[in-house]
């Protein structure tokens, strides 16, 4: 298995070009099951969990291609991905595959909008909280979906189509909102969601599906309506860029201090997580071509965050900024709010020297620690890229294991950090 060695203490400069989200090109994906046209996704991170998804969605009949590079494009420009579902083939998605990656449980959603039925593995463990996928199924049924749980499976059916009907989630869940938004475009007459993620990624599907035809009216706010079509369209539709990859790169240059620009970065899409780092004494500047952050021999200051749905402080940027204040000079304290385990980044972190009580859903990290290389792993990926910041900081060497939980979310890590002055690399499994 490959790992990632990084030697601590150099600062960063350069520019960091950001990829296109992971969290808005998986729904982008599924929603293609929607259509017999052809959906043409641009802007699309070279990620492990897009490989595996197009693996999936083949399974239920969608012909996934990734066309060639342009002139022009460099490696970092992103691919496009032409995704054309003609003919369901397939509506079980099996254990196997859902439970390597969750997020292929939205299938559910396409599914059984278009062919009436829809047999899903229930996903199963999580390494950062329970995550239950009760709140869908609720979505479905609310739309007319009869649902019925059969030896690990979610067996959904609406032999005569879906109907509108209103949807009020009593808990923000992007994964519900995603799936609401996909079988409410293809339901008889009208759907109210209330309550609904705000989260950008949900606003970009939407602006996807209204492309392909899908009448939807307030993506982006808690309420959203949607008016049902009978079939949709393809589309070309360009992935916005990644915030979770804009975030952790800007702590990772608040970490070591530096000048580097984040190109292609909207601040608009993270301002919580930017007004804490100016807090933090980082500088943060809007540009032409995206967000520059700097700093230069000012001290880090401690910041207290509380983790909430868009537009609060994103729990997926949580473990990095927590690296972070381990090196600022006082204590601060990290309450999260919306996955209840998702702080098995603290003891890793502590093989580095970071000194971080836990106590229920907080976390008190005490700052000015002296951080040390070693070996450490993580078991989800942000956690790993928690430990990649801290080693960047760190004194000597540190070695993160199990980079494959990286490679699921973070395009080519070790070169944007590498082009910047950073000392790390992959070491291949063989070595
Ligand atoms: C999405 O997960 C993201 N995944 C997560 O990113 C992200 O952490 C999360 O939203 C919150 O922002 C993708 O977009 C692929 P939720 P999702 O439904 O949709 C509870 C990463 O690292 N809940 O908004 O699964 C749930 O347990 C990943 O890229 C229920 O109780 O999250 C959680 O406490 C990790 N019942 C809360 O709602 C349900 O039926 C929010 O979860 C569904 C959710």
């Amino acid at each position: 298995m490959d790992r990632i060695r990084i030697g601590g203490g150099r600062r960063l400069e350069g520019i960091i070009p950001i990829s296109g989200a992971k969290n808005a090109a998986l729904p982008l994906m599924i929603a293609s099951i929607l259509s017999r046209e052809t959906l043409t996704l641009h802007n699309v991170p070279r990620l492990s969990d897009v490989r595996l998804l197009m693996r999936i969605l083949g399974n239920h009949g969608v012909d996934a291609a990734i066309s060639g590079k342009r002139i022009g494009q460099s490696e970092e420009s992103g691919e496009t991905i032409t995704l054309s579902a003609r003919d369901i083939v397939d509506t079980t998605a099996p254990y196997e595959l859902v439970s390597r990656m969750r997020a292929s449980f939205w299938v559910v959603a396409p599914l059984l909008a278009r062919m009436g039925e829809a047999r899903v593995s229930l996903p199963g463990g999580c390494a950062i909280g329970t995550r239950p996928v009760d709140l869908l199924l609720m979505a479905l049924e609310k739309l007319g979906a009869q649902i019925e749980i059969d030896a690990g499976y979610v067996v959904a059916k609406a032999p005569r189509g879906l109907r509108g009907g209103e949807i009020d989630f009593p808990k923000v869940t992007v994964g519900g909102t995603h799936i609401a938004l996909m079988a409410a475009s293809l339901a008889r007459g009208t759907t109210v969601i209330k309550n609904a993620a705000r989260e950008p990624e949900v606003a970009d599907l939407a602006d996807c599906l209204i492309k392909m035809g899908a009448r939807i009216e307030g993506a982006g706010t808690s309420e959203i309506v949607i008016d049902g079509v009978s079939r949709l369209d393809g589309a070309h539709h360009h992935v916005l860029p990644d915030r979770i990859e804009t975030g952790t790169y800007a702590m990772a240059v608040a970490m070591t201090g530096g000048n580097v620009l984040l190109e292609g970065a909207r601040r608009d899409l993270l301002s919580s997580a930017f007004d804490v780092l100016e807090k933090a004494g980082v500088t943060v500047l809007e540009e032409k071509n995206g967000v520059r952050i700097i700093r230069e021999g000012t001290p880090l200051l401690p910041v207290d965050v509380t983790t909430e749905p868009f537009p609060g402080f994103p729990t997926d940027l949580q473990a990095q900024f927590m690296a972070l204040m381990t090196r600022a000079n006082g204590d601060s304290m990290v309450h999260e709010t919306i996955f209840e385990n998702r702080f098995m980044h603290v003891q890793e972190l502590a093989r580095l020297g970071a000194r971080i009580s836990l106590d229920g859903d907080k976390a008190f990290i005490k700052g000015n620690s002296r951080l040390t290389g070693a070996p450490v792993m993580a078991t989800d990926l942000r956690a790993s890229v928690s430990l990649v910041i801290a080693g960047l900081a760190a004194e000597g060497d540190t070695l993160v294991n199990r980079v494959y939980h990286l490679d699921r979310g973070f395009e080519a890590l070790e070169k944007k950090l590498g082009r910047c002055g950073a000392d790390i690399e992959r070491i291949s499994g063989e070595k």
